[in-house]
């Protein structure tokens, strides 16, 4: 059976693109492939993190992808900072990877902003632990939103270059599974910024723990534009709060973006948005209940979590001692 890995951080709260880019995918795939889902704490610490928000926040991811429709009891749920080897291998990426491939990265010149030389180390080296994550478990397949294309292709850039160096065929070179209809939620202040948990404004983003007043809120105030809805994809093509919102509709209802703007064309905002708020709340209220309920159990989900990072580390230390004695290192 080839074999999924996929991460989320606990950076801050879930958010609906991590839900229909990421989340539901996973649910979708769990029966087709071996699935190793992973909360990615080394990940989150490449940006300052209160420890204690990120240790609810690790609760809250894991949470929330079983309230999205995975099995922790087929699938592997764990958090990243309990299976050692994921640090270690990317070690040796460090040692594969070029800083020419490095420096191509759009997402770290996106955190890192105009002050470079401050950025932490970890941040710039990010993609080669994410590379690490996946090929520790040999994994085949990686479902994805769009903004992970990059890092999934650096990926097998490592995994080719690593093969290539020791003259091994090792590592299998990873596919980015990205669905087309919600490969990219866009915030709801603006059409052309990526959804996301770490944005300042609360406003940007349905959380997936939002309840049905905050939800429908949030859509009432969401940016438009001052037209009615247009009748073909072309034109909606050029309206980027319009394109998003009708991509959300879609995605939420799991429609073509073509059948729900024909339903629509003519029409004002209000309308939509109102239909927009009921079908958000219907799809997106039981999850977040579902996750309130299970965050009011820690110890549950601590013992997921626990449960998941020994299975994991079951697949993950061998391949990895593999490694290392391909690269020369003496055994223990
Ligand atoms: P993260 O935590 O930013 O996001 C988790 C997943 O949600 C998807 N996603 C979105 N999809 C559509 N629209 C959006 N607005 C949106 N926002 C987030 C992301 O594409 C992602 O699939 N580096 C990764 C985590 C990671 C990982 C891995 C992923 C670490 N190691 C190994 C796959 C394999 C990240 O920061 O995801």
């Amino acid at each position: 059976m080839k074999r999924i890995f996929s991460g989320i951080q606990p950076s801050g709260s879930l958010q609906l693109g991590n839900y229909l880019g990421a989340i539901r995918n996973w649910a979708k795939m769990q029966n087709d492939y071996e699935c190793i889902f992973c909360v990615v704490d080394l990940h989150a610490i490449t940006l300052p993190q209160d420890p204690l928000a990120m240790r609810a926040a690790t609760r809250e991811v894991a949470a929330g992808v079983i309230a999205g429709g995975v099995n922790p009891e087929t699938c592997i749920i764990f958090n990243q900072s309990q299976v050692p080897e994921h640090a270690e291998l990317a070690w040796l990426f460090n040692c594969v990877a070029r800083l020419g491939w490095l420096n191509r990265m759009t997402q770290f010149k996106e955190k890192a902003g105009k002050d470079r030389d401050g950025a932490f180390v970890g941040l710039y080296t990010y993609p080669v632990l994410q590379a690490a994550d996946i090929l520790a478990y040999k994994a085949t397949d990686v479902p994805v939103g769009e903004d992970q294309k990059q890092h999934i292709e650096l990926c097998r850039d490592i995994a080719q270059a690593f093969n290539s160096m020791f003259e091994i065929d090792f590592f299998p070179l990873p596919e980015a599974r990205i669905q087309k209809a919600a490969a990219r939620i866009m915030s709801l202040r603006d059409g052309r910024k990526k959804m996301s948990k770490s944005d300042p404004s609360d406003y940007s983003r349905i959380n997936m723990t939002d309840g049905p007043d905050a939800i429908a809120q949030k859509i009432k105030k969401a940016k438009t534009d001052p037209y009615p809805l247009p009748d073909s994809l072309d034109e909606l093509d050029q309206r980027p709060e319009a394109q998003n919102l009708i991509t959300i509709f879609a995605a939420l209802c799991e429609r073509s973006e073509e059948s729900v703007l024909s339903e629509f064309a003519g029409k004002g905002f209000g309308d939509f948005k109102r239909y927009l708020a009921e079908l958000a709340v219907e799809i997106m209220g039981p999850i977040g209940k579902e996750m309130q309920r299970l965050m009011n159990y820690p110890d549950e989900v601590d013992s997921i979590l626990n449960h998941g990072a020994n299975k994991a580390r079951e697949i993950a230390k061998p391949i990895v001692s593999e490694a290392k004695e391909i690269v020369g290192f003496l055994k223990p």
